[in-house]
């Protein structure tokens, strides 16, 4: 068994590397380089920033493999949840191939994707339904991540999507989180929220995150962005409660008028959603609300998200489980984020 493996994590905002090793201890996170896209504004992002900043990450001397797993972001792949009513397991591709055709929203020829049956397939002939997760994405983004690696010399060992693997990292490291849990990795382009439920998991990416919020930063100050995103991380904070704002500067007071008014647009869509979940997998109550992403770090975000759901909130704590060595606990509290979706 192989027993040391580099995760990439491609987001909007930066990509994340981390170097794993399998010891005796259990698994230990032996390095981790965390690289800025550089942008200065929306309009001005480009897939050759992204690529510099993967062969900024990958060449980083700390980092040895020569091989990595790749983890894309949500928005950049296409999921779904089908259910079929089990046959038998010859035909599960033929059912799934036909389901492809009908729901990627793109010519099945444009596109690679794939499928994973859910649940155990040691006892899939006793269920009644075959749950299954279709995950699709556009060629050309595919053949451009290849390419990328290509040219640096790597290979890349699978591709995954952070949302899944991010559901795997829960797993790992919160074991005893119980009942219906919400999920949510707010990045910069976008949120991921999943609901997590027995062995099942359901997803939504929400094209709403820290850019949105920058923006709303930007509309408030009338700055640039790259102003906006300085202020924002600054005074990154959401004033909620019931007392009055005394004692409050004014620019806290006006990034959290921001902030809240985008977060307000976020929590609409997450409800919408949750509803859709509800009726349609016949899902139960949220217990519970886990933190993930950038946009975790705001001041205050898990009492504002207190006071919507009524249920508790946590970030994540990948601590747990997880041994790190080379000074890498210091780094990442110094970050303050963590490397969720590479523990796949
Ligand atoms: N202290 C902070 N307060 C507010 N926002 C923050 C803070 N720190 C980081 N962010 C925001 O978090 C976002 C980056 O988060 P993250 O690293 O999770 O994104 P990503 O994984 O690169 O993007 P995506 O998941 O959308 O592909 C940026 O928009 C950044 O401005
Ligand atoms: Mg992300």
């Amino acid at each position: 068994m192989r027993n040391s493996f580099v995760g990439l994590d491609i987001g909007y905002d930066s990509i994340k590397v981390i170097e794993l090793k399998r010891d005796k201890a259990g698994l230990v996170a032996t390095n981790c380089v965390i690289e800025p896209i550089e942008y200065d504004d929306v309009k001005n992002y480009s897939e050759e920033k992204v690529a510099e900043a993967i062969a900024r990450a990958l060449k980083n001397p700390s980092i040895k493999g020569s091989s990595v797993v790749v983890s894309l972001s949500g928005q950049s792949v296409f999921t779904r949840f089908i259910k079929f009513p089990t046959l038998d397991r010859s035909k599960i591709d033929q059912i799934v191939q036909f389901e492809a055709q009908q729901q990627v929203p793109f010519p099945i020829d444009d596109v690679i994707w794939d499928y994973q049956l859910l649940g155990d397939w040691a006892t899939i002939d006793d269920i009644d339904e075959a749950s299954v997760a279709l995950v699709a994405s556009k060629k050309e983004v595919i053949t451009g991540l290849l390419e990328n690696f290509e040219s640096l010399k790597m290979d890349i060992e699978y591709i995954d999507i952070a949302p899944f693997a991010l559901c795997n990292c829960i797993k790992f490291n919160e074991p005893a989180l119980d009942g219906c849990t919400l999920v949510l990795d707010i990045g910069a382009k976008s949120t991921d929220m999943l609901v997590m439920e027995k062995d099942t998991v359901w997803l939504r990416n929400i094209p709403i995150g820290g850019i949105a919020m920058t923006q709303a930063v930007q509309k408030e100050f009338k700055v640039t962005f790259k102003e906006a995103e300085f202020l924002k991380k600054k005074y990154s904070v959401i004033l909620c409660g019931d007392g009055p704002m005394v004692g409050e500067s004014p620019e806290r007071l006006r990034i959290s008028r921001a902030l809240t008014a985008t977060m307000t647009r976020l929590l609409a869509e997450i409800s919408r959603s949750i509803g859709y979940y509800r009726s349609h997998s016949e899902g139960g109550r949220i217990k519970q609300i886990v933190l993930v992403g950038g946009g975790s770090n705001i001041e205050n975000i898990g009492t504002f998200l207190e006071h919507k759901f009524n249920v508790g909130v946590k970030k994540l704590d990948t601590m747990h489980n997880l041994e790190y060595r080379n000074g890498m606990a210091e780094f990442i509290a110094k970050k303050n984020t963590c490397l969720d979706v590479l523990l796949d």
